[in-house]
């Protein structure tokens, strides 16, 4: 990755702070996108300590207001005429209704419209770069539900758990609309689940007694932040995922232990422990009738059209 710049969100968090890691060592130019520049500084010069690797810098951006977003795609796009990698991994889960500055319910605000404003903000930037690759952050959890664009802003009957997995299939719509879009170029952009890992997402309910009883049980059977970062680099960097776009790619379980794996075509080895599997979205996230919807409705939404 010498010579190539990566940009991801919520890299202070998690997983982002562990794919972060990864790309420096790998060589990339780095960018962390986060909400608080000064909190992120010290994890900035660690990573820069850690890999040697002295071209990681940190960007501030709020993906719950869609000008802080425009504000910051205007200051990238002055300092910046390539970029290799987009990663949208920046998410939450809101156990309770929020809404955005811009009056979005707050988890397909930030986890969904605000990557959708950011991409399609830096394509000029991204089409003028050779081989380039999108990747988005989506889950599994995509499967528990259907997006209801009648009801895009959850006010009938939310639930955190309803919001969060409408806004990952949101993503893996937008992941394969913009796919095709961009067929004719040379970019790429997949979206991936990087497995149940134990991180700040599951932070619920901060300081009870059900939240310590969660983190247990969360640190016992959940893979770690490193773990859980693979997917990402994977799809950022590897040779295997060049040329791939529009797929959903998510993170498993490895039967062998890393003791010797059988290739199989749409399966690659990650450690001794994961593997990353090509998988069909669920049905309904495959609609194409929905995905050109969602499109034409974020276009709306966020002013872009
Ligand atoms: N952990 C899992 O089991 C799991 C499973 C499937 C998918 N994922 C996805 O993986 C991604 C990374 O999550 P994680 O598990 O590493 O959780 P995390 O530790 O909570 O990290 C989330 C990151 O997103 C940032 N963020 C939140 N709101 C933002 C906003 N308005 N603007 C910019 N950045 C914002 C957070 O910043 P602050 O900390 O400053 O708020 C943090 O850096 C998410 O997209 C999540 O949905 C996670």
């Amino acid at each position: 990755m010498q010579g190539k710049t990566v940009l991801i969100t919520g890299a202070d968090g998690d997983i982002g702070r562990e794919t972060t890691r990864g790309l420096a060592q790998k060589g990339a130019a780095v960018i962390m996108a986060c909400i608080d520049k000064n909190a992120a500084m010290p994890l900035c010069e660690s990573v820069k300590q850690e890999s040697g690797n002295q071209n990681i810098t940190v960007m501030q951006i709020n993906l719950a207001k869609l000008s802080s977003i425009r504000k910051f795609a205007d200051s990238f796009l002055k300092e910046h005429q390539q970029l290799h990698v987009l990663i949208n991994n920046a998410g939450v889960y809101c156990h309770k209704r929020s809404e955005t500055m811009d009056g979005f319910e707050n988890t397909i605000g930030i986890n969904y419209l605000g990557p959708f404003l950011l991409t399609n903000l830096l394509l000029p930037v991204i089409q003028n770069t050779p081989d380039s690759r999108i990747v988005n952050v989506s889950s599994d959890a995509h499967f528990q539900d259907k997006l209801d664009l009648q009801d895009f802003n959850t006010e009938k009957k939310y639930s955190g758990r309803k919001a969060y997995n409408r806004s990952k299939g949101a993503l893996i719509l937008f992941t394969q609309e913009l796919a095709e879009r961009l067929q004719n170029s040379t970019v790429t952009v997949n979206a991936l689940h990087p497995g149940h890992a134990a991180t700040g997402i599951w932070n619920i309910w901060p300081g009870t007694w059900r939240q310590s009883l969660i983190t247990k049980m969360i640190n016992r059977f959940m893979i770690t932040p490193e773990e859980a970062a693979l997917t990402s680099i994977f799809l950022a960097t590897s040779a295997e995922a060049k040329g791939l776009s529009g797929k959903y790619f998510s993170r498993t379980k490895r039967k062998d232990q890393g003791s010797g794996m059988q290739p199989r075509e749409g399966v690659w080895p990650l450690s001794a422990h994961s593997v990353v599997k090509l998988k069909e979205p669920s049905l309904q996230f495959r609609d194409k009738a929905l995905q050109k919807a969602l499109w034409e409705l974020s276009e709306k939404l966020t002013a872009l059209a």
